[in-house]
């Protein structure tokens, strides 16, 4: 899955919600060495502030850096410094709620439309340009997107950014394959964390989750799943698996509707249960 020792660096972290800090702390367990970044100190500081499930011990044993993934030269500073790297994940996504995640697609608004561009999509082709030379004997850079065969009330332009950069991931895989570097997303179902909750009907997603997810699906626990398919991504197990988008979402996005009654009961408690004696 993930090789001892090597390098990973994981760019996103917010807060122990994170995506960014459930992938983390996953590649640590089997033995990564994970670097975290974080915007800038400002962000660093309220992580340490906010982040009250950690130890003192659990704080101290983080590695961060500083990167805000519109600035090149903080991008090319990161992986000029880690090199060599193993495997990276793009866990970075901005949109202004009121212009970019509304009820109307605000196109009077292109600068926030083109920053939310920039963050959310672009710079996975930044990281891309700093990471490649980083990684001498290949690797591996995953980038979390969300359904893009959909579409979702209030989702908005990020849903257009989430399309362009599942379009960027396969570009990315054309370009770096012969490097050895492999490009894919994993597409998540809905999950608590700072970024959901600027989403406007965020709780509507989760009901929709609840009634058309074949899977059980829980908005808190699932964010280890997530975490176990991007870990998969990244480590030698998907060594010829390149530009592709592996939905982790239990199931939601193939569905046509939602689930019919028969189908949200549990087939292994209904065969358990005893048989009514007959004539009763
Ligand atoms: N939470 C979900 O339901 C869900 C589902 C599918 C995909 N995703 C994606 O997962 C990724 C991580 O989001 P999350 O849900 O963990 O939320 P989060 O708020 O914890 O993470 C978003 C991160 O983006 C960072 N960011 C924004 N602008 C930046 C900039 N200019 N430079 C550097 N970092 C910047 C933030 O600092 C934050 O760390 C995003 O791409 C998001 O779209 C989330």
């Amino acid at each position: 899955m993930i090789e001892a020792g090597k390098t990973y660096v994981v760019m996103g972290l917010l807060d122990a919600d994170s995506l960014a800090y459930a992938i983390g702390t996953t590649i640590s367990a089997l033995g990564g060495k994970v670097v975290f970044t974080v915007q800038n100190e400002v962000f660093k500081r309220r992580f340490l502030d906010s982040s009250k499930k950690l130890s003192d011990e659990e704080k101290a044993a983080l590695d961060f850096r500083f990167c805000d993934i519109t600035k090149d030269d903080q991008v090319r500073d990161v992986f000029a410094e880690l090199d060599p790297v193993a495997g990276v994940v793009h866990s970075i996504a901005f949109a202004n709620p009121r212009t970019c995640l509304g009820e109307e697609l605000h196109t009077e608004a292109i600068d926030d439309i083109t920053l939310s561009h920039h963050i959310s999509c672009v710079s996975l082709a930044t990281v891309a340009r700093y990471a490649v030379p980083a990684m001498p004997d290949g690797g591996a850079i995953v980038a979390m997107s969300f359904d893009t065969a959909h579409v979702y009330p209030h989702y908005n332009w990020m849903g257009v950014q989430k399309a362009a950069l599942e379009a960027l991931v396969r570009a990315l895989a054309r370009r770096h394959g012969r490097d050895e570097v492999r490009f894919n997303a994993v597409s998540a179902g809905p999950l608590h964390t700072k970024a959901a909750s600027k989403i406007p009907g965020f709780g509507g997603l989760t009901k929709l989750w609840n009634a058309s997810s074949p899977l059980p699906w829980d908005t808190r626990q699932d964010k280890q799943a997530v975490a176990d398919a991007v870990v998969f991504l990244l480590g030698p197990r998907s060594a010829k698996i390149t530009g592709q988008v592996l939905n982790v979402d239990g199931g939601a996005s193939v569905m046509g509707g939602g689930l019919m009654e028969h189908e949200r009961g549990n087939i292994r408690d209904a065969e358990a249960a005893p048989e009514e004696p007959p004539g009763q």
